[in-house]
């Protein structure tokens, strides 16, 4: 079992000390980092403590170890799941074939574009997230949100380690471009338009953790597959981080849902905003929003770039292993929604470029586990409200529908149509003006809960709901 030395300049189970070349480039790029951090990090006032969990070690019990840090001390580090001893290629062209320590000349820029693409959107979300610490909901709330934030960084690291360590001096300038776009920016936008929306509020963060990481969880999860170990390694351990993410997006949203319901029992009406909470038809429009642009992370259906990288062994499937076919889809085929002469259909194209439809099929299917659970929450306040993902074809700006206006229920109508009934099915003005006015400033008293939000129904790590999760002294 690789352990991690914390007291390295920077943790790592990679034995950076052996390669010091390596280790003197990562020790520039560190304080950039921080400069970063300081820059465009939370904003949370004078320096708290927050019960954070940091890495000692990749196993079970080693990886998450908590205890009280000051944010800008935390150890952020690269940690690489342990090696499997003679791992094979699973996929593609090369299947069966040894994985790459080093990366092919072939593959040098497709590589270093997927792990340019994956380390951008780290900063990205800790950039549109900076502000929320001002009107979190708990102290719970914003040490989840600290956590979350600290680990982006981390990923951040473990993508610009991989560009450091494989990528020569590309690796070295794209590392540093990483530090220098911004979310959200005219100039020097992050890559993808998803990671330059805003994050206004908490209950867009409970959407986006629940929603957009979990398109983390599913790229990290097909790069996991790589043929490229030290990417897959690395991919690996990342998805031990997300889980938690995606844990505060769904729990998040089914307090939020809880707290609604309660008040609507409570005062028998629909028309709750008036008693200080999320009215569910506004919770549905969030969700339209969230969906739908995440939906576009996963690029157009059909994609000969998807196609490239699978044969290359570059970028697998979500549990490529456990797929009951040749890993090669040669022949094989894929139906992928179309609009044609006027509807829907599936039509049957090439598997090897279907394989973003593929992806973006598994991630709807995990989504709608997770709304149905809210929706059991609702319906067990006796409320008539169901809670519905919106079509794939709803508000798209990537792929084929991206010209196309569609309603949530699958219509598609004309533009004028579109913009006059735009307000009933994304998050209005209004809508955000009333979920802001509910968040006025943050909560952080020990057990103290916003009124919007239910309270958890359980601690961290074991520790009681009123544990004093973030100090502010
Ligand atoms: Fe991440
Ligand atoms: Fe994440």
């Amino acid at each position: 079992m690789s352990s991690v030395d914390l007291n390295d300049r920077i943790p790592n189970n990679v034995d950076l000390a052996s390669d010091r070349r390596l280790q003197r480039a990562l020790e520039q790029w560190q304080p950039a980092f921080l400069d970063w951090w300081r820059e465009m990090g939370p904003v949370a006032g004078a320096a708290p403590e927050a019960y954070l969990r940091t890495a000692t070690s990749v196993d079970r019990s080693g990886w998450a170890n908590f205890g009280f840090t000051r944010m800008p001390d935390y150890r952020w580090g690269v940690f690489l799941a342990d090696p499997e001893p003679d791992r094979r290629i699973g996929f593609g062209d090369h299947k069966g074939e040894p994985v790459w320590q080093r990366v092919p000349g072939d593959y040098r820029a497709a590589l270093r574009r997927l792990i340019v693409i994956q380390g951008d959107t780290e900063p990205a979300s800790v950039e549109q997230q900076r502000h929320l610490g001002r009107t979190c909901p708990s102290g719970y709330d914003l040490r989840n949100l600290f956590q979350i934030n600290v680990e982006e960084g981390r990923h951040l690291w473990a993508m610009v380690y991989l560009l450091h360590a494989h990528f020569g001096r590309d690796g070295r300038e794209e590392a540093q471009a990483l530090l220098e776009r911004r979310s959200g920016d005219a100039d020097r936008p992050r890559i993808l338009t998803a990671f330059n929306e805003r994050t206004p509020d908490w209950l867009a963060l409970f959407m986006f953790t629940f929603l957009t990481d979990r398109d983390g969880k599913f790229q990290l999860h097909s790069l996991a597959e790589s043929a490229f170990d030290p990417l897959a390694r690395t991919c690996r351990f990342m998805l031990t981080e997300e889980a938690h993410h995606m844990f505060v997006g769904i729990t998040g949203l089914a307090r939020v849902a809880q707290r609604t319901c309660e008040v609507m029992r409570e005062h028998e009406t629909d028309d709750v905003r008036r008693f200080g909470v999320i009215d569910l038809p506004t919770f549905q429009r969030y969700l339209n929003f969230h969906f739908s642009v995440t939906l576009d992370l996963f690029g157009a259906e059909i994609s000969t770039n998807a196609a490239g990288g699978y044969t290359g062994g570059l970028k697998g499937r979500f549990h490529e292993p456990e797929i009951d076919d040749d890993h090669r889809l040669s022949h094989a085929t894929y139906p992928v929604l179309q609009w044609e002469d006027g509807e829907f259909r599936k039509v049957d194209v090439p598997a090897l470029n279907a394989l973003n439809e593929r992806l973006r099929v598994d991630f709807v299917a995990d989504v709608e586990t997770g709304i149905g659970r809210i929706n059991r929450i609702v319906r067990s306040f006796g409320v008539d409200f169901e809670l519905a993902l919106p079509h794939v074809a709803f508000n798209r700006r990537v792929g084929a529908f991206a010209d196309l206006d569609v309603t949530p229920e699958g219509t598609v109508v004309d533009g004028e149509t579109w913009r006059r009934r735009e307000e009933e099915w994304l998050p209005s003005e209004s809508d955000r003006a009333h979920v802001r006015s509910l968040m006025p400033e943050a909560i952080t008293e020990p057990g103290k809960f916003a009124n919007w939000i239910a309270p958890p129904s359980r601690g961290i790590n074991h520790q009681p709901i009123d544990f004093e999760y973030v100090r502010l002294d």
